[in-house]
């Protein structure tokens, strides 16, 4: 399989920045972008290039991962495009409820892009190791094109091939692509409410 070797991270706050970390220790070329440009300053010190706009942090690279606040973030970032994603996979790695993921992604459609939805299921300190999860649902073969980047990060889970990720504070636990997932319960006390449902995506 060919390997991408240079990756946009947009948005380099607690997630971003492990994630660009990660990519960088892991042999990628990462080029970083932030609303706040000064945040960007100790990974480009780690090796990471600095992009002064979301349209020159996609240009040289294939996979665009937008680790931002939430989708309404996301699209803000991909509002500063004027196409330009032919050939390229937009990963939304944020929260947001599955009606705004397929907002994204048509929106990556009509800008000539692949898209993924991305549910990270551990914090910034767990990225790239043992303890991470993260969730994909979306384009399969854009998923398989760069699944050697994205095990870097995590295990990598499934929740099928639409982007029907629950909003925050649902974990869906996914071992396959059939979209088939498991179920628990959280005990009382052990953090916020998070249901687990048992879901069959429509299209398997
Ligand atoms: N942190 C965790 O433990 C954790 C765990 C699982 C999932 N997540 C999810 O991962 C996502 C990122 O979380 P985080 O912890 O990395 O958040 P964060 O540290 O607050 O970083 C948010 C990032 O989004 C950028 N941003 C916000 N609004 C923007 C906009 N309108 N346009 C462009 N950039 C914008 C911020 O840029 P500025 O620097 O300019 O503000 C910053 O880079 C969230 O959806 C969160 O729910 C987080």
């Amino acid at each position: 399989m060919t390997e991408f070797r240079s990756v946009a991270v947009v948005g380099t706050g607690a997630i971003g920045s492990a994630v660009a970390r990660r990519l960088l220790t892991g042999g990628h070329d990462v080029v970083v972008w932030n609303r706040t440009p000064a945040r960007t300053a100790g990974l480009v010190e780690s090796g990471a290039v600095p992009a002064r706009t979301v349209t020159e942090a996609v240009a040289t690279t294939e996979l665009v991962l937008l680790t931002v606040t939430d989708q309404e973030a996301a699209r803000q970032c991909l509002d500063q495009l004027d196409g330009g994603l032919a050939g390229r996979t937009v990963v939304t790695m944020c929260t947001g409820t599955p009606e705004e993921a397929r907002r994204s992604s048509a929106e990556v459609a009509r800008l000539g892009g692949h898209y993924l939805d991305a549910g990270i299921q551990a914090g910034p300190d767990a990225i790239g190791t043992e303890a991470a999860t993260i969730l994909y649902s979306g384009d399969r073969t854009a998923y398989e094109r760069h699944s050697e980047t994205l095990r870097l990060l995590a295990h990598p889970g499934s929740s099928g091939p639409r982007p029907t990720r629950q909003p925050s504070g649902t974990l869906r636990v996914s071992p396959r692509w059939s979209g088939e997932t498991t179920t628990g319960r959280l005990p009382p006390g052990a953090g916020p409410s998070i249901r687990v449902r048992r879901i069959r995506d429509s299209n398997s």
